[in-house]
Order: structure tokens, then C-alpha cells, then sequence
């Protein structure tokens, strides 16, 4: 079986969230199963950077409408996944980040680099394709890809099959109506049953319409959106289609995330050597200027700041969780008026709160552990990564029960398999209530111990979801 990923992202070499952590982990397993999968993605300068010797295998003549004709070049990472880079300079050879400028707005050709990446994948899935290599399938990721779903329904020559995998219905790719020209799309494309979205053009509801089959990152998920609640405008569209719906729970990358492993702490530990641990707390209390306390539990929260995380909730109580009294550290990046608010925070309780605002990788494996606690309180969560790293650290997470957050944390009140705190409601009293049980339970280090073990003997490999994976690949 061949399967093209394509994909706007991928970890190491470039990653602004989620999504890119499941574009470098998810290929390798799918090969150990033997899926032979390639990555397409653009080619950003991390990348060239990576592999200056990536030689050119493909350059589409004529892609349509008025995008442009890039070289494909062929790569092979580390981990054995071939690579093929999408190259466009003048797209994709910039500074930034894969969607935003150095000043943080929206690079205004957006819907020509993504519609590029979109086009190019179906392209090698079709006929007219050059390349040696032919997938069965095109493995679509979130707005960025949504459209490959929609070139290959529309244009003549497919040969591939879609599945689209939505990671967030929160971003949807929405562009104007003279878009439709410039990406060579028919004008037939042009409707309710189509890719329009009143009155806009929309990248994700292209790939929700057409793609063969649709998964989502974790059942509840999956169910959720089907709701108009929390349906984002598109719950319709997904009951319609239920049947080629389902939820997949991601997986972890184990090896980067093993705390017996990982260069980037202070010291690794396991279960067996769980007080290890403790010496990545000190630490890191030295490292951003806390108070040296043993005696308070840390608190963490790693995370893009967005209204989606809920981290103003936890913002709103702030005062009274350091006064349980605990510590906490932050280490995000997002609004601007959420990133000025946590700044603010940490001045006015210098020594007890401390803010990195950034994006920092390094600094995101020392926080998972040394942190006690990690928090989450976020409003909606497709699948969330956090969690996952979390309790493979022995770091007990509280989280809201959404999404994969209520997939993957089980309540303490479950004595036999608790690894974490679970609460309802996105309030801020819901959510200290929660922070409150899980530094009552800190202070029991019998009870806290066992929270960590069941958290640590998690399986969170890919081996599963791949499987899962296959599965789906199979009935396309
Ligand atoms: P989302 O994709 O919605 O942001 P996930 O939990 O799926 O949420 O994944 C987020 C990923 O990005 C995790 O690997 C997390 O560690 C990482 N991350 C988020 N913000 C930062 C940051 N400021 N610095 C370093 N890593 C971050
Ligand atoms: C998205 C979601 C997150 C998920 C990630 C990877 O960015 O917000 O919950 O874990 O994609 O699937």
C-alpha cells in the first residue's frame, strides 16, 4: 500500500503545534507496518537547510488557474521516511512561521502556498503525474491540505483515493471568491455541495466534502463535532457524513518524549528512579528565577495562548492558586493580550510565577519534567499532546473533559487507574476546584506516587492508532 502525507508541517524541522508532531512521528509507524508512506511538504528554509542535497525528481508542466510550477525534491529523513519537498522559493523560502509573517499576520498569498501544496499532492496522485512512485491513497492534514480532496474529485485523471484527517475545526482556511479562479478550480466547485461557505471559499470544508474518508484525532472528538456546538458551522456537513467519519487517538513520538532518554533535562529518570525526577524541579526553579521550594507543588502549562486552550480561565484564578500555595510556570506563545496578561502576572509575583513567552522545544522538555502538575483547561481539544507527554513524565495532569483530553486522563476519584484530574464545566471555579484536589493529593505522596505510576504505564506509542491507521487505508 503507497500513501502520500501531505502535510504543512512537520517535527523536527518545523512545527508550530500538534500537527507537526504527527507528521514526524506517524510515518515511521505506519512503515513498520508496511504502509510505504512519502511526506510531502514545502519546502521551508528549515528544511533546505536540512537537506541541502535534496535532488529534483518531478516538476508538474502546468498546474492550473495561476499557480506556479515547483520542483519536487526527494529527501530521506532519519527515521527512513522518504521526503518529498515541495520547492517554491518565492512561496515557501521565507522567514516566519509555515502561515504567519516575522510581524505575526497571515501571509496574504496563503491560499496560493497551501492551494500549491494541495494541488501538487493531488497532482501525484493522478495521471498526469511524472513520478515513478504512484500512492493509493492521499493522505490530507487540516485546511492547509483540505483542497488536495477537492482537485482530486474535480479534475480528470485521479487515481488515488482521500482521506482527510481533521486535527482542528477551528481554523478553516477561508478565502475570498476570486480565489477559486486563481487556484484552477472549476466554477462547478462553486456550491453548497462543493467548497464554497457562505460566500467564502473554504479549504476545510473542501477536504470534509470530497475526501473519501474523514477521521478526526480522538473519538469524543469525532462525536463532539457532530454537534452544533461544537461544530464550528460544519456540524451539518459532518453528520451527513457520519458513515466516513470516525475518531483515531494520536500517539506520542516515545522516543523523544522519554524522560530515561531525553537530552534536553537536567536529569532522566523513570518509574523505577521516579525521585530522579525531583532534581529537574530545582533546576528549573534556578534556571527561570523561582523560589528554591520543595515543599510547593509546580505547576505547568505549556501551550500556544489562544481563546481554544481556555488559559484565561486559569488566568482569572491565578491568585488563588499561588496562594494554595503552589508555583507556577508558563511557557507559551499566541495573543498578544494574553501574552502581556501572563507577563504581567509573573512581575507582580516574582519568585512564585514564572513566563517564558516563546516558542522554546528544549525548554518544553525541561517544564514536562520538573513540573508537579500540568494544566489544561482547554475549551475544545481534538486530541492534545500535552497530556500524553505529561503523564509519561510523572506529571499529573488536570485537564477539562473535552476531546481527546477526556479520552486519554482518568479521573483520581477512579482509585485503580486515575492518572490526573478531570473536571466539567470551562469555568475558572471548576477549574480551582480541580487545582485544589490535585495539591491536596500532592501533598499524599503514597496517593501521588500511584497517579504517576498508572499515568507512566500508559501506552501512548503510535503502534496503536497506526494499526488503527491501516485499517482505514484498507476500506479505501
Ligand atoms: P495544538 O496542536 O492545539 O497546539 P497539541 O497539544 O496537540 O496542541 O500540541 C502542541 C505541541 O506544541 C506540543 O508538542 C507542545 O509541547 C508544543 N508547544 C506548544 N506551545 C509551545 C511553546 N511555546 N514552546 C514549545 N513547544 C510548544
Ligand atoms: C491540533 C489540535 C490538538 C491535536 C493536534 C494534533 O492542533 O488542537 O488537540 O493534538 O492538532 O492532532
Amino acid at each position: 500500500m503507497k500513501v502520500l502525507f501531505a502535510t504543512s508541517e512537520i517535527a523536527p524541522w518545523v512545527k508550530t503545534g500538534g500537527l507537526g508532531d504527527v507528521a514526524g512521528a506517524l510515518p515511521a509507524a505506519l512503515r513498520a507496518l508496511g504502509v510505504d508512506v512519502r511526506v510531502l511538504v514545502p519546502a521551508y528554509p528549515e528544511l533546505l537547510q536540512a537537506f541541502p542535497d535534496a535532488e529534483e525528481i518531478a516538476r508538474p508542466h502546468w498546474l492550473g488557474g495561476l499557480l506556479p510550477t515547483p520542483a519536487v525534491r526527494e529527501a530521506l529523513a532519519p527515521d527512513g521516511t522518504p521526503l518529498l519537498l515541495l520547492d517554491y522559493p518565492p512561496y515557501f523560502n521565507r522567514p516566519g512561521n509555515p502561515y504567519l509573517g516575522p510581524e505575526g499576520r497571515d501571509w496574504l498569498d496563503n491560499h496560493l502556498r497551501f492551494g500549491l501544496l494541495s494541488r501538487v499532492a493531488a497532482w501525484i496522485g493522478s495521471e498526469a503525474s511524472t513520478l515513478a512512485w504512484q500512492p493509493d491513497i492521499v493522505h490530507c492534514h487540516d485546511w492547509q491540505t483540505g483542497l488536495a480532496a477537492a482537485y482530486l474529485h474535480y479534475l480528470p485523471g485521479a487515481q488515488a483515493k482521500s482521506l482527510f484527517t481533521l486535527h482542528n475545526l477551528a481554523f478553516q482556511g477561508l478565502f475570498d471568491h476570486a480565489s477559486l479562479f486563481e487556484l484552477g478550480l472549476p466554477d462547478a466547485a462553486w456550491s453548497m455541495e462543493g467548497v464554497e461557505f457562505y460566500g467564502y471559499l473554504s479549504f476545510l470544508k473542501a477536504g470534509l466534502q470530497h475526501a473519501d474518508a474523514i477521521s478526526t484525532v480522538s473519538p469524543s472528538y469525532a462525536r463532539e463535532i457532530q454537534t452544533d456546538a461544537e461544530g464550528m458551522g460544519m456540524a451539518g456537513l459532518l453528520r451527513h457524513r457520519a458513515k466516513h467519519l470516525s475518531g483515531i487517538l494520536n500517539g506520542i513520538d516515545t522516543k523523544a518524549w522519554n524522560p530515561a532518554t531525553d537530552r534536553h533535562l537536567y536529569r532522566t529518570y523513570s518509574a523505577r528512579r521516579l525521585e530522579h525526577k525531583a532534581a529537574n524541579k530545582a533546576e528549573l526553579q534556578v534556571e527561570l528565577g523561582l523560589e528554591q521550594r520543595r515543599d510547593l507543588p509546580l505547576l505547568a502549562v505549556v501551550s500556544r495562548l489562544t481563546e481554544q486552550k481556555g488559559l484565561d480561565l486559569l488566568l482569572e484564578v491565578a491568585p488563588q492558586v499561588l496562594k494554595l500555595p503552589a508555583q507556577l510556570v508558563v511557557l507559551g506563545s499566541g495573543s498578544h493580550a494574553m501574552e502581556q496578561a501572563w507577563a504581567a502576572l509573573a512581575r507582580k509575583h516574582d519568585g512564585q510565577c514564572a513566563v517564558t513567552i516563546g516558542f522554546d522545544e528544549a525548554l518544553a522538555h525541561r517544564i514536562e519534567a520538573a513540573a508537579d502538575i500540568f494544566v489544561m483547561p482547554s475549551r475544545f481539544e481534538p486530541c492534545g499532546l500535552n497530556q500524553m507527554y505529561s503523564l509519561r513524565y510523572g506529571t499529573v495532569p488536570v485537564v477539562r473533559a473535552t476531546g481527546g483530553l477526556a479520552d486519554t486522563v482518568t479521573d483520581a476519584a477512579d482509585e485503580k487507574h486515575g492518572n490526573g484530574f478531570v473536571f466539567g464545566p470551562a469555568t475558572s471555579t471548576a477549574l480551582l476546584k480541580a487545582l485544589q484536589r490535585a495539591a491536596a493529593a500532592w501533598h499524599d505522596p503514597r496517593r501521588w506516587r500511584l497517579l504517576q505510576k498508572h499515568g507512566m504505564a500508559r501506552d501512548s506509542s503510535w503502534a496503536e492508532a497506526a494499526r488503527h491507521y491501516v485499517d482505514l487505508y484498507e476500506t479505501l
